[in-house]
């Protein structure tokens, strides 16, 4: 037997100090019943429902953070047998991967078995902040970085505001380096925001997801997310 507030916040849903609100707030249901009193004791075998959301504390999610390597698809399968992200890590639990990088984009992408989790951090609402850094051909001018800062027209819709940065600007190869922090994720985005000002993206890089970076942790080694993390992931879809 364990607290509840203790058990929310191991599974992942929410800090212990915000189970305890979710509990005194009327918002946490064991076996159906809404339960107010903080320090209630629960078994494994009872359901808990926070704020309508069943959680599933028989199964055990993992997660993963993986610096993906170029050349790798991020997918489960691949119908031309290319390595995916999945083929990277060492677990039997059929996890996948939250979101795309493209097969040449290097950096930050989690996998997990946890579907709900994954549904909402996919969802354009949830706005998770991504930090890109891109080697572009050319002098990316000062002009160009707030137009891209602005946003610019892909698809006929114009990109959110998004932080653009010029890092460097390499005269002897002509290349600029070129920090991003956007929200969306629409398909291959940062390119396409590079192709409507000029320039061809030579290489691309994740360097952040959400609270996520790639601290300690080379192309093709991946680490498991801590509790505190999932559970930031988790406040990070309840805004
Ligand atoms: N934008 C791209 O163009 N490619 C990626 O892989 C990610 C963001």
């Amino acid at each position: 037997m364990e607290r509840l507030q203790k058990v929310i916040a191991n599974l992942g849903y929410t800090s212990r100090r915000k189970a305890e609100e979710l509990i005194t707030n009327g918002k946490v249901k064991v076996n159906g019943e809404v339960v107010t009193e903080l320090g209630t004791k629960v078994k494994s075998t009872d359901t808990i429902e926070v704020e309508n959301t069943i959680l599933d504390n028989n199964k055990n999610y993992e997660y993963y953070l993986l610096n993906k390597p170029r050349e790798v698809i991020s997918s489960v399968a691949d119908e031309h047998n290319r390595k995916t992200v999945v083929d990277l890590i060492d677990t039997s639990a059929r996890i996948y991967p939250i979101g795309r990088l493209d097969y040449d984009t290097t950096g930050a992408i989690i996998l997990t078995n946890d579907g709900y989790l994954a549904n909402k951090l996919m969802h354009p609402s949830s706005n998770i902040e991504k930090k890109y850094i891109a080697k572009v051909s050319g002098l990316v001018t000062g002009y160009e970085i707030k137009e891209l800062r602005a946003g610019v027209i892909i698809d006929g819709k114009k990109t959110a505001k998004a932080k653009v940065d010029l890092k460097k600007y390499d005269k002897k190869t002509d290349k600029s380096l070129v920090e991003l922090i956007i929200h969306e994720g629409r398909n291959h985005q940062v390119k396409r925001m590079f192709e409507t000002i000029g320039h061809d993206v030579i290489k691309l890089k994740r360097e952040k997801y959400a609270n996520l970076d790639l601290t300690n942790l080379k192309p093709g080694e991946y680490r498991k997310l801590s509790n505190k993390e999932i559970a930031i992931l988790y406040s990070l879809i309840k805004k």
